[in-house]
């Protein structure tokens, strides 16, 4: 273990309520000439702050058109790794040239280099070996986009980074894990003007673009609730080394709160127009006891023993529900820990009907008003013969045209679809669908689900990234 990785988990070690971790923010945080201090402790934490001297708004910003979108990706990786997987899906959409790697474990960055070198005959420049080695990395200038995908406590520091050199940071989520964190993305996008993109592939699911079809044309009418989550079982992950695994357990023994909230928010955000016509107002957040880790570790023994004086914190379950500033409300889960199957429930309500995923199921007020039968009228989900009519109704434009492109990509093909949708914005010059402001308040529900938890789930109010900007703003439309 490397000494600032033992400096992050050492600053971070839980402070009572596990509010430590906000404290300290990361360990990496002042060097990059932003203030590392807590401001949150200070603060009212959910108070929007004002924007510096010399920033401008992100949100309609617009840049030079390119040829080619020269990329960069940190945390190269290894093949089950994000970086690699990411790497191959820019690749695919021949959007780009990928002009330098680099992972901490120099051998990933030269195997990700290999796979651009087979896939293109050019191979990008190396770096790594070094917890700093992407400083190096971010000064060349055939970089457009730095590709972020490390570990949490690296993404805002690289973020910055790439940022204050002047390069776009597509960064993964969570983009942040504090709140202190989530205004410095926003104040790092606003003082270069270059874009934060948080990869949240998610909102580029086939299902969740035909939601937000529906939403956008009507079908739901005046929109009123959601219900979002990341329901995935990933205890043996949680114990893999090398890995995942070897950093993201150690969220569990430090915070007690929603880990993992944007999978399962940023569709729902887009659905209801977060951040444009209608804003995050305050939390409450309820955690179920830890029982399914501990208990996991006790009859699987994961790797002889070495973890079994971790003492883990965050409850199994966690649900929060969001207030709106229109007074729309958002139930929001996180469980990583109890057998059962994959779900992040994805469900919109309106005044004309109810979306719920996992499967894909749709009531309607008034179906006769799309040539569907809906014998039953509301009280039961479309047959599927009026959820195929649908469909071909309102699949998403985007889908329809990158259907073929996207077979076979991640998390299926989801993942090439957002790659090409931000790179293409990037290539055109227009302001990609996601922007710092997005990156986040998504983002912010880490720290602020937590806060909440802490407090006997008082009310925490979420901050307005966007200083005011939302009321003014359009949701975002459907791009074809
Ligand atoms: N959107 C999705 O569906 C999705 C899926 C998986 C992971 N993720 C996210 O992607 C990120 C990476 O996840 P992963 O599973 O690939 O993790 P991982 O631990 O398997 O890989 C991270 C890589 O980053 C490298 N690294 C660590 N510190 C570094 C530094 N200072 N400089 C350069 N390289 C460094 C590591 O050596 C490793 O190769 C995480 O933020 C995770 O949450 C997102």
């Amino acid at each position: 273990m490397s000494t600032s990785r033992r400096d992050f988990l050492r600053n971070t070690a839980i402070a009572g309520l596990g509010m430590g971790l906000f404290g300290a923010a990361s360990a990496q945080a002042g060097k990059y000439g932003v203030s590392s201090s807590a401001q949150s402790d200070k603060l009212d934490i959910g108070a929007t702050r004002p924007r510096p001297a010399g920033q401008k708004p992100v949100h309609d910003l617009t840049t030079k058109p390119l040829e080619k979108v020269r990329v960069a990706i940190l945390g190269g990786g290894h093949p089950g790794g994000r970086g690699t997987s990411l790497m191959r899906d820019a690749l695919h959409t021949k959007l780009v040239e990928v002009t330098a790697v680099c992972d901490l474990r120099k051998e990933r960055a030269e195997m990700a280099a290999d796979i651009v070198m087979k896939a293109t005959g050019k191979s990008p420049a190396v770096y790594g070996g070094a917890e700093d080695s992407w400083e190096e990395l971010v000064k060349r200038d055939d970089i457009d986009v730095v590709i972020i995908a490390t570990p949490w406590e690296w993404h805002v520091p690289m973020a910055v980074g790439a940022m204050e050199a002047g390069k776009h940071a597509f960064v993964e989520v969570s983009a942040a894990v504090t709140v202190d964190d989530c205004w410095r993305l926003v104040d790092t996008s606003e003082r270069t003007q270059r874009h934060c993109v948080m990869l949240e592939n998610c909102c580029y699911g086939e299902n969740e673009l035909f939601v937000l079809n529906m939403a956008r044309n009507g079908v739901f009418g005046e929109l009123t609730h959601a219900e979002c989550a990341y329901i995935h079982d990933l205890r043996w992950m949680l114990y893999q080394l090398g890995t995942e695994g070897d950093w993201r357990r150690a969220y569990h023994h430090r915070l007690d709160g929603n880990l993992y909230p944007t999978h399962g928010l940023g569709p729902v955000a887009q659905y209801l127009g977060v951040n444009r016509g209608d804003q995050f107002k305050f939390l409450v957040s309820v955690s179920s006891p830890e029982a399914g880790l501990s208990a996991y570790r006790k009859k699987n023994n994961p790797n002889g023993g070495i973890h079994n004086e971790e003492k883990y914190i965050c409850g199994d379950m966690n649900t929060t529900i969001i207030k709106t500033e229109l007074g729309r409300s958002i139930m929001l889960q996180h469980d990583v820990i109890s057998p059962r199957p994959y779900s992040r429930i994805n469900a919109l309500s309106g005044t004309g009907g109810t979306f719920f995923d996992y499967p894909a199921r749709l009531a309607l007020d008034d179906g006769k008003k799309y040539g569907l039968a809906v014998p039953h009228g509301s009280h039961s989900w479309l047959e599927d013969a009026d959820m195929k009519k649908m469909r071909e109704m309102f699949t998403h434009p985007l889908i329809n045209r990158l259907k073929e492109a996207s077979k076979g990509a991640g998390h299926g093909g989801m993942d090439f679809v957002m790659m090409y949708r931000h790179l293409e914005c990037i290539k055109n010059g227009t302001t990609p669908d996601s922007t710092a402001y997005d990156a986040a308040s998504w983002s912010s529900i880490l720290e602020l689900s937590a806060r909440s938890v802490g407090t006997g789930s008082c009310p925490v109010n979420i901050p307005d990234f966007t200083r005011g900007l939302w009321k003014t703003m359009q949701p975002l439309g459907i791009i074809a």
